[in-house]
């Protein structure tokens, strides 16, 4: 049995404001809110803050972080290491997430270097992959995300996929409001986890993974009533305390 997991991205939004009212008022919604694992990614300079008013709301949310470097200490200006991260009390920290590898030209090499970095240090990698809006078109999506696993299991051994998050996100569905049909992401999801097992079937079947893109409290139901959706990455409607314990909600429900 694998317990979903939804974790909120706020991607570069917030403000002392902002992240002391939303987590206030996620420490209400999820007050008796069992069965699932609910974590947010704040910007790094928030996570401080976000970690305090956890703490004050009885830990009842994962604390998360949206990026790592591949060094712990050094001559290394403006990076953040891991190390830093979990003196903060962060455990799940997003790699390889499409804006990441659009934006910074992160590689598949380069964000399977940050999973191993994260297992080193005791962290849990949320692993983004999915296609484009071409590589969809020309029928690639399973391709595509098979070869962007296998550039963790070939460096690292299937194994290092064992209690890692694995965020399936078309990225033609991130932020556009055209999210992928239920029965589509399942088909993509089943895909993913009939590609791990070839190598693992024991390792595909803990896997937890998520799927994101244009999730919403009137659509995610939908994702977690199928068998290999455990969860989901949510970006714009995890700005919102109530949007994003309904979504919450709804995974504690569905599993
Ligand atoms: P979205 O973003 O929910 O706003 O589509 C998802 C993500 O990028 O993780």
């Amino acid at each position: 049995m694998r317990r979903p997991v939804v974790m909120g991205n706020w991607k570069l939004n917030g403000s002392k404001t902002m992240v002391t009212e939303l987590l206030t008022g996620l420490n209400e919604e999820l007050e008796g809110v069992t069965g699932v694992d609910v974590a947010v990614a704040p910007p790094a300079l928030y996570v401080d803050l976000a970690e305090r008013l956890i703490e004050a709301g009885g830990n009842k949310i994962i604390l998360g972080a949206q990026n790592t470097d591949l060094h712990n200490s050094g001559a290394y200006t403006g990076d953040m290491s891991a190390e830093m991260l979990k003196d903060f009390g962060a455990t799940h920290i997003i790699i390889g997430h499409s804006e990441r590898r659009e934006y910074h030209n992160e590689s598949d090499e380069f964000v399977a270097q940050k999973f191993a970095f994260l297992k080193k240090n005791g962290l849990k990698p949320v692993f983004c992959i999915g296609e484009s809006e071409a590589q969809n078109e020309a029928g690639e999506t399973e391709t595509v995300c098979a070869r962007q696993i296998d550039a963790v299991i070939n460096a690292h051994g299937v194994e290092a996929l064992n209690d890692a998050i694995i965020a399936y996100e078309p990225i033609w569905a991130i932020g556009t409001g055209k999210a992928a049909t239920a029965d589509d992401a399942q088909r993509i999801h089943a895909s993913i986890r009939a590609h791990i097992a070839k190598k693992d079937a024991a390792v595909a079947e803990q896997v937890i993974i998520q799927y994101g893109g244009s999730v919403k409290p009137e659509n995610a139901a939908s994702y977690f009533a199928q068998p290999d959706i455990d969860g989901a990455l949510v970006g714009g409607a995890s700005l919102d305390a109530k949007s994003f314990a309904a979504i919450a909600k709804a995974a504690a429900e569905a599993k």
